[in-house]
């Protein structure tokens, strides 16, 4: 189903690089055991604030080169490693500003360290389930204690700690990389079992810096290695962001975008299946390998006439921060799509459920809130409206999108929150679309 307005797009974009491979490129390289070189690491405000709370723990981070000087001699930053027991007592707390990744990828580490490390956050992050990590955590012998509920600020007070067995029922990589960062500081053995594969960069680190870890149907389980060591990498772009500009082509009258080297995982690249499945015409060239186990594609996305699909729980951790883009493409897509299993989208940087159905609503799609999802019916009207982010990076770019490919009649409250992960995006968008 074409755009209302003619949209055509055109060029080549190479996304900055991927959050989630930057904020394990920090810790591990903090942790390792000489200095490491790293190029490409995302220059976010979430990054940011993995490396300020490095920083608090005693690493001479430098800081994060800008996103322009990729190519240079002086767009790589070199961490020098302290060793897996070399962090230093924070004589502050810890800002984690908007970003879950840092505080549970961080409060596993934290907890093999006698010492005690309080965690705060934005008001958004202060609202988002920390207990997930907290009981893992207690279960292997740290103290973890909240000023209120589940969330921040929460205060871990580490020390040794027991070997474990871990079931995780939210199927999170985030409690699963705490886990597996706490038994590789404290040196001792840990699994994670859980229901459904989520993003294992955390665990390709791991094996490619010298550790011993089997991935078996349903459990990751690691035998800490006595040190780690220091590593040189180029962080691919984020198959996240890159999702931004495919919708947008998928969705244009006519044209192709070109999304160069991008991080190609299975446990991420759900988005771009489900987007070729409705129609999308995307083609694929293999890319040069990380060297940290991961593998690289450069993508090119055409129109295509869209219909709508069915998504269920099996689908959603390989797209989990996707689906409000998705419900976006969904509202130009011919028929019905269904998106169901995807309760973990109301503990997001927001209820995820909640605020896409709202503002779809807002725009002028037809579309049904469910308990653990929502009904999307594709049209061709006109999309106009007022979007509420609530400082929501990825609602504002999915709504930034849906504009862009209806003719520019939404206007976003906050185009400024998407600083969190792409704050380069509005600039991108704009290149593509000739706006
Ligand atoms: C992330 C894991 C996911 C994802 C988040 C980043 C990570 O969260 O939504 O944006 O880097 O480990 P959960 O682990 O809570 O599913």
């Amino acid at each position: 189903m074409a755009a209302a307005t003619p949209v055509r797009v055109h060029g080549e974009i190479r996304v900055p690089g991927d959050k989630s491979v930057s904020h394990r490129a920090l810790i591990f390289a903090a942790l390792a055991d000489g200095p490491s070189m790293l190029r490409g690491v995302l220059d976010s405000a979430d990054v940011q604030a993995t490396e300020g709370v490095l920083r608090a723990l005693g690493v001479a981070m430098p800081p994060i080169p800008p996103r322009s000087r990729r190519d240079r001699p002086d767009g790589v930053m070199r961490i020098p490693g302290v060793g897996l027991h070399g962090l230093k007592p924070p004589a502050r707390a810890l800002q984690c500003g908007n970003s879950g990744t840092t505080t549970r990828l961080l409060a596993g580490v934290c907890a093999a360290y006698a010492f005690s490390s309080r965690f705060v956050g934005d008001a958004s992050l202060s609202r988002r389930p920390m207990a997930r990590v907290a009981r893992p955590l207690r279960a292997m012998g740290a103290r973890v204690t909240f000023d209120d509920g589940d969330g921040l600020p929460m205060t871990v007070t580490g020390g040794p700690l027991r070997t474990m067995r871990w079931q995780d029922d939210a199927s999170s990589a985030q409690v699963k990389s705490a886990v597996l960062l706490a038994g590789l500081v404290s040196g001792v053995p840990v699994s994670v079992e859980a229901e459904r594969v989520s993003r294992d960069h955390t665990e390709r680190f791991l094996v490619a810096l010298g550790a011993d870890v089997r991935v078996t149907p349903g459990a990751v389980s690691l035998t800490p290695p006595d040190r780690l060591r220091p590593f040189e990498l180029t962080v691919p772009g984020d198959p996240s962001s890159a999702s931004f500009f495919a919708a947008l082509a998928a969705m244009a009258t006519e044209g192709t975008i070109r999304l160069a080297d991008v991080l190609a995982s299975p446990t991420r690249d759900a988005f771009m299946r489900t987007l070729e499945t409705m129609g999308a015409s995307i083609t694929q060239e293999s890319g040069a390998p990380t060297g940290i186990g991961e593998a690289t594609v450069t993508y090119a996305v055409a129109p295509g006439g869209l219909r709508g699909v069915t998504i269920g729980a099996g689908d959603v951790p390989a797209m989990i921060d996707e689906l409000p883009l998705l419900a976006c493409v969904a509202a130009r897509a011919e028929g019905v799509t269904v998106i169901t299993g995807a309760a973990e989208l109301r503990v997001k940087e927001s209820d995820r459920i909640a605020l896409t159905v709202s503002n779809l609503l807002a725009v002028g799609v037809v579309v049904e809130e469910l308990e653990d999802g929502m009904r999307i019916t594709g049209g061709r009207g006109p999309c106009r409206g007022r979007v509420v982010t609530r400082g929501d990076h990825r609602i504002a770019m999915a709504f930034g999108v849906l504009g862009a490919a209806t003719g520019g009649e939404i206007t976003i409250d906050d185009r400024a929150c998407v600083a969190v992960s792409y704050p380069d995006f509005w600039s991108d968008l704009a290149r593509v679309t000739g706006a």
